[in-house]
């Protein structure tokens, strides 16, 4: 489910992926993001504390220019990575980001999910493939945001095709202590978990706001707001955008009661009365 208010650009699944972006004054989409105010290493410093609204940080839209906002839903990097046709879509998929983004010149970019196929991918470091998937935003000097689809930290998942002549494969351990792998079970490739690729992100680029989201949601990660403010007035919101867990993978496919209540809690919060 998804309300959508301001995107040009929609290449979406409605798979298991929760973006509500809520209410907007009807000249909030008049400006675009200012290059230089805030920096936006400030902004997401200030972004990356834990979240409390009073002092949450925004977006800032531009007098006199839309906001454009760009959607990349189920990229699916890493797909049937042990053939050409899989690490073939990838290329093609960054040319195609590259086009878009190049094309719309976008002031924000949405990954909304399904980012990577991590049941295809047989390495213990998937962040690989999800740098891929966002280094056309990030050439750019584009801010982004990002959440996880049910695919982002799934379970590899033995392909068929590698039961044939060339073998099987042999399953790695993810810890290699020998005391905590006794049994076959315990040896089975989990991957990289969602929150090991949200903190990844994080760390390693300057220009997105995504968001771990409130402990008390773990393990559901994916769960945080972000402010688009006024070209007047940067404390001024002209746009909420909520990003919901809604999980998958190593996590049940829901949105729980807890998310619903940190919406209402957080929602009151800043934006009482649904002023906007
Ligand atoms: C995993 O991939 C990320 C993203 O490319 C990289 O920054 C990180 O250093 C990698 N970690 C390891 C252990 O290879
Ligand atoms: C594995 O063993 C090393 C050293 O023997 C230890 O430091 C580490 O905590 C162990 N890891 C786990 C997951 O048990």
């Amino acid at each position: 489910m998804m309300k959508l208010h301001a995107a040009p650009l929609t290449a979406l699944s409605f798979s298991c992926l929760f973006v509500l972006l809520l209410s907007i004054l009807t000249v909030g989409f008049d400006d675009r993001l200012q290059a230089d105010d805030p920096p936006l290493s400030l902004l997401k410093t200030a972004l990356q504390q834990e979240q409390k609204p009073e002092e949450m940080k925004s977006l800032r839209v531009r007098a006199g220019a839309p906001f454009k906002i760009a959607l990349f839903a189920d990229l699916h990097f890493g797909e049937n990575a042990w053939t050409d046709w899989g690490p073939q879509q990838d290329v093609n998929s960054v040319k195609v980001m590259s086009s878009v983004l190049d094309d719309e010149s976008p002031d924000f970019v949405i990954y909304l999910g399904d980012v990577i196929t991590a049941n295809n991918i047989p390495i213990a470091n998937a962040s690989l493939y999800w740098d891929e998937a966002i280094s056309p935003t990030r050439a750019r000097g584009i801010p982004w945001a990002s959440i996880f689809g049910n695919h982002d930290d799934a379970p590899f998942e033995w392909p068929l095709a590698w039961f044939s002549s060339p073998g099987i494969p042999p399953i790695h351990c993810p810890a290699p202590n020998a005391s905590s792998c006794s049994g076959e079970r315990y040896c089975s490739f989990g991957g990289t978990r969602r929150i090991e690729l949200m903190k990844k992100e994080i760390e390693n680029n300057l220009l997105t706001l995504s968001k771990t989201g409130p402990k008390d949601l773990w393990p559901s990660i994916s769960n945080y707001v972000l402010q688009l403010s006024s070209s007047d007035d940067p404390e001024s919101p002209v746009l909420f955008m909520y990003f919901f867990d809604s999980g998958g993978g190593s996590y049940p496919e829901v949105i729980s009661n807890a998310q619903a209540e940190w919406f209402q809690h957080v929602s009151e919060e800043i934006n009482p009365d649904s002023r906007y």
